[in-house]
């Protein structure tokens, strides 16, 4: 897994996999790079990249401050602090090794699941609005119907890692709550399983998920709806929606400890940051750093009345700058795998000039998933779009992604899977 940063963002004791120039191709090298030394990067600088690809593979981590990693080059272990901190337990265990990416799926069983997902996801849609609607207005929650619900998101998810993930990307709801919930809940999932959880634990994780917001249905309808920056007054009141999302939680049976945690703590952040406790680091519920990764990018990807949603790669790339001291590094690198290089759904330009958008993930060559060409050179319609496996195309590959907006008015409208 690799992915884009500018030059000036390059550190030492980081894997170097690929390097562009500006305006230029990527060109990526057959074995990645260590930066060791100030003199490498003022070397790197000297040739005028623009950009670089570093590499988060485990055997070449991109770890500046973990000085015997990077002196120790691939393979060494462990990678994470935390996870040797917590080796010898179920979750270190399973941290350390997370799961196999899927075998690749045959386009036509992708597409079956992903008409499955599809059909989950608008159920999910309407148990969501009718216990956030029930939770505002103080009638019962039926809560064995949302844990139902985020079963068959499990489910899914355990069948194939990429397509419910996929339909995160979907925000179109008219109400970002709603939307919201439905996608922390899916991005927590992927992550959990990507962790290698169990299916009882996964339904704990997504339940908190998608529950996790249930508390702001309390907080006065005109502080949620507020367009643009909260007050200090106002940001206390909003604070306080992870305690009473707790309380309205409380004493239902399937609710349990974990999903309350996730509730409870999602606002917490690794370096103590947060709220409301100031929990920090392994001290805040894993399932809850998880949440928390997928609430923030979630945020930062929607579109929102006081502002435009960022593109996803920058999104990624902010949670990367984060990892560490906001959010729990190994979760944030886990999401980016997660979602690729280009996720599903993502518009992207070829070195055709052709305009295309990502149709299934290829986990093993990320920068050559399967396209659906939608516009020639010219930037005309094709007739009929048609679609392309760029891991057998040679002719074609990708030079860039771009707002579905930058490619003129035909691509809007079929961006979303
Ligand atoms: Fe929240």
């Amino acid at each position: 897994m690799m992915i884009q940063i500018r030059l000036n963002e390059l550190e030492k004791g980081m894997y170097v996999c690929g390097v562009e120039k500006r305006g230029m191709s990527p060109v990526f090298l057959v074995n990645d790079i260590l930066v060791r030394s100030d003199d490498d990067l003022a070397r790197m600088s000297a040739r005028g990249y623009a950009h670089v690809y570093i590499s988060l593979n485990e055997e070449a981590p991109p770890r500046s401050h973990e000085k015997k990693v990077a002196d120790c080059g691939p393979a060494a272990a462990p990678f994470y602090p935390e996870t040797a901190e917590l080796a010898g337990t179920d979750e270190g265990a399973r941290q350390a090794e997370g799961v196999k990416p899927d075998a690749p799926l045959p386009y036509s069983e992708f597409k079956k699941e992903l008409a499955e997902a599809e059909n989950i996801r608008h159920d999910a849609e309407q148990v969501v609005r009718d216990f956030l609607h029930n939770a505002r207005t103080g009638k019962s929650i039926d809560s064995e119907k949302v844990l139902e619900t985020v079963g068959r998101m499990v489910d899914s998810v355990i069948r194939n890692q990429d397509a419910l993930t996929s339909l995160a990307r979907l925000k179109s709801f008219d109400d970002y709550t709603f939307a919201h919930s439905v996608n922390v809940c899916i991005l927590s999932l992927a992550v959990g399983r990507h962790l290698g959880l169990e299916k009882d634990e996964l339904d704990q994780l997504g339940l908190g998920a998608i529950l996790h917001d249930i508390g702001k249905m309390l907080v006065p309808g005109e502080l949620l709806n507020k367009p643009g920056r909260l007050s200090e007054g106002e940001f206390t009141v909003m604070k306080k929606h992870t305690e009473l999302g707790k309380d309205v939680l409380a004493g239902m049976k399937c609710v349990k400890e974990p999903a309350m945690k996730v509730v409870l703590e999602h606002h917490e952040r690794f370096d103590g940051s947060g709220y409301h406790m100031r929990l920090s680091g392994g001290g805040i519920h894993l399932y809850a750093r998880i949440a928390g990764v997928a609430d923030v990018y979630d945020a930062m990807t929607s579109n929102r009345v006081y502002q435009k949603g960022m593109r996803q790669e920058d999104a990624l790339k902010r949670l990367y700058h984060s990892r560490g001291s906001l959010f729990d590094p190994e979760l944030v690198e886990r999401l980016i795998k997660c979602l690729g290089v280009y996720p599903i759904g993502t518009c992207v330009e070829l070195n055709t000039g052709e305009a295309a958008i990502v149709r299934m993930i290829n986990h093993s060559h990320p920068l050559k998933p399967r396209v659906l060409l939608i516009t020639d050179g010219k930037g005309l319609p094709f007739h009929e779009p048609m679609e392309t496996d760029l891991q057998e195309d040679a002719g074609r590959w990708i030079v860039g992604s771009k707002r579905p907006e930058e490619f003129g008015s035909h691509i809007p409208a079929l961006c979303a899977i």
